[in-house]
C-alpha cells in the first residue's frame, strides 16, 4: 500500500507532542510537589514563630477539629518531654527532650512526621508536627493540578494539526482533480502560476511529460492526415477507372464483379474521408472560436444527408429548429452533427423515422436525434466511441470513426453528450449533445 506523507506527518507531530507532554507533565509534577513541600515547611516554620512569642500555658494546645479531615491534617503542638497524650488526638506524638531545634523528619510508630522544634520567650521547648502522609497528599494534589493545562492542550493540538494538514494538503488534491480533467484531446498543461513551491518540480515535470505526448500525439495525427491525403487522389482515379471501364460494354459476369468493386472502392473513399475528418477535429486548434447558429449547421446536414434517407426510405426530418448560437469551431461543430444525424439514417432501418431538433434549455444549446433504429446496447455504449469500433449485426457499411469524430468535437467545443433511450420509451436510440448557449453566455457575461 501506498504511504500517506499526510498521515506520517500527523502520527509523527502527534508522537512528539505526547512525548513533549508527558516530559512537561513529569517536570512540572515534580517541581511543583517539590514547591508544596517547601511551602509546607514555611508554614510549620511560622507556626512555630508565632507561638514562640508567648508562654504554652496561655495557649489552647488542643485543636478543636472542625470536621473529620480537619483532624486528620491539623499541626501537632507539644511542648518536649513528659506532655501528657492527648485522648482526642486522632494521633498523637510522644515527643523527646533531646530532639535538636529546627527543621527534622521523625518516625514514630509506623507514622511519619515532619516537625519544627523550638523556644520560646520564656525558656520552653516545643514542636510544631504534621504528618508527612498529609503533606504528601497536599503536594500531590496541587501538583497534579498542574498537569491539567498539559492534559486538555494534548487533544486541541492534535485536533489543530489535523486541521492545519487537510489545509495543507487540499492544494495537492485540487491538483490531482486538475490532471484528471485532461485528456488526450486537449493536452494543456497544469496551471504552475498558483502551485506550492514544494510541488512545483513535479508538476513540471509533468508538464514538460506533457509536451512530450502532444508532440507525439501530433506526430501521429499528421501521420494519419497524411497518408490519408496521399490516398485519396490515387483511390479517386480508381473511381474514375472503375466508372470509366463501366461505361464500356462487359460481358454480364465482369459488370457484376465491376460493380462490387466500385462499391468497395466508394467504402475506402469514404474511410479515408472519415480517417481525414478524424485527424482534422483532433489537431484543428481549439482557439478558432467563432459564433456558430447550430441550426444553420444543423439544417446543413440534414440537406446532405438527406437524399440516403430518401433512397432508403427513412423519414428524415425537424422535430424543432429554434436559434441556439454556440462559440467554437465550424469544422468541429459540423462535424459532429453530420456523424450523428448521418448514423441515426444509416442504423434506422426502412420505414423509420429520425427526429432532429435544436432548441435551447436552461441556458444549454440542445441538439438532439432521436431514431427508431435497434439502438446500443448499455455494454458497447462506451467502446462505440472509441475510434474503428463497430457493433455487428448491421448490414451498413463504416468506418468505426463516426462517434470517435463526434466525441473529440465535443470535448473541444466544450460540451456534453449524452446516449440513451427515446424519450417515448419506443425502441431506437437518443442522441443529445449539450453546450452552453453564447447568446446566454455573453448575456451572463454582460450582467457580471
Ligand atoms: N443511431 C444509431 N443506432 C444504432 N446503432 C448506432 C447508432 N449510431 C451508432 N451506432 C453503433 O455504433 C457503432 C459506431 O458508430 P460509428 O463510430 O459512427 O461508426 P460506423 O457508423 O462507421 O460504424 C456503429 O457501428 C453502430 O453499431
Ligand atoms: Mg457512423
Amino acid at each position: 500500500m501506498n504511504a500517506s506523507l499526510r498521515r506520517r506527518l500527523f502520527s509523527w507531530l502527534s508522537t512528539s507532542i505526547l512525548l513533549a507532554s508527558v516530559l512537561a507533565g513529569v517536570l512540572s509534577f515534580a517541581l511543583s510537589y517539590e514547591d508544596a513541600n517547601d511551602l509546607q515547611d514555611a508554614q510549620l516554620r511560622q507556626v512555630a514563630a508565632v507561638l514562640s512569642n508567648s508562654a504554652l500555658a496561655h495557649m489552647p494546645l488542643k485543636f478543636q477539629p472542625q470536621n473529620n479531615e480537619d483532624a486528620e491534617t491539623h499541626f501537632v503542638i507539644k511542648r518536649l518531654g513528659s506532655a501528657p497524650p492527648d485522648p482526642g488526638a486522632l494521633f498523637d506524638l510522644t515527643l523527646s527532650e533531646t530532639l535538636r531545634p529546627g527543621l527534622q523528619s521523625i518516625e514514630q510508630s509506623g507514622v511519619r512526621w515532619r516537625a519544627i522544634v523550638a523556644q520560646n520567650s520564656v525558656g520552653e521547648r516545643f514542636a510544631v508536627a504534621q504528618r508527612v502522609t498529609v503533606r504528601d497528599e497536599v503536594a500531590r494534589d496541587a501538583a497534579l493540578q498542574t498537569l491539567v493545562p498539559v492534559v486538555l492542550l494534548i487533544p486541541v493540538l492534535l485536533l489543530i494539526i489535523h486541521l492545519v494538514l487537510r489545509q495543507a494538503f487540499a492544494p495537492l488534491a485540487a491538483m490531482s482533480a486538475d490532471i484528471d480533467r485532461l485528456d488526450g484531446s486537449r493536452l494543456a498543461a497544469v496551471d504552475e502560476r498558483h502551485v506550492l513551491l514544494e510541488v512545483l518540480p513535479l508538476v513540471q515535470a509533468v508538464n514538460r511529460l506533457m509536451r512530450r505526448l502532444a508532440l507525439v500525439l501530433e506526430q501521429q495525427r499528421r501521420l494519419v492526415s497524411d497518408a490519408a491525403h496521399e490516398l485519396r487522389t490515387p483511390v479517386a482515379a480508381l473511381i474514375v477507372q472503375a466508372d470509366n471501364v463501366q461505361h464500356v460494354r462487359l460481358p454480364l459476369e465482369a459488370r457484376a464483379r465491376m460493380s462490387s468493386l466500385r462499391q468497395g472502392l466508394d467504402r475506402m473513399s469514404s474511410l479515408i474521408d472519415q480517417l481525414l475528418n478524424y485527424a482534422r477535429v483532433q489537431g484543428a486548434a481549439p482557439s478558432i472560436t467563432q459564433r456558430l447558429e447550430l441550426s444553420t449547421l444543423v439544417r446543413s446536414a440534414i440537406e446532405e444527408i438527406l437524399p440516403m434517407a430518401q433512397a432508403k426510405g427513412v423519414d428524415l426530418g425537424c422535430v424543432r429548429i429554434d436559434p441556439a448560437v454556440i462559440h467554437g469551431d465550424p469544422l468541429h461543430a459540423y462535424a459532429l452533427v453530420r456523424n450523428v444525424v448521418d448514423n441515426a439514417v444509416r442504423y434506422t432501418p426502412s420505414g423509420g423515422a429520425v427526429d432532429v431538433s435544436v432548441s435551447v434549455e436552461d441556458g444549454d444549446a440542445c441538439f438532439v436525434v432521436e431514431d427508431t433504429g435497434p439502438g446500443i446496447d448499455a455494454a458497447d455504449m462506451d467502446r462505440v466511441f472509441e475510434p474503428f469500433v463497430r457493433v455487428l449485426g448491421s448490414q451498413e457499411s463504416g468506418s468505426g470513426l463516426g462517434l470517435a469524430i463526434a466525441r473529440t468535437a465535443a470535448r473541444v467545443l466544450g460540451g456534453h453528450i449524452d446516449v440513451g433511450q427515446r424519450s417515448d420509451r419506443r425502441s431506437g436510440l437518443r442522441f443529445t449533445y449539450r453546450q452552453v448557449s453564447a447568446a446566454e453566455a455573453s448575456a451572463s457575461f454582460g450582467a457580471a
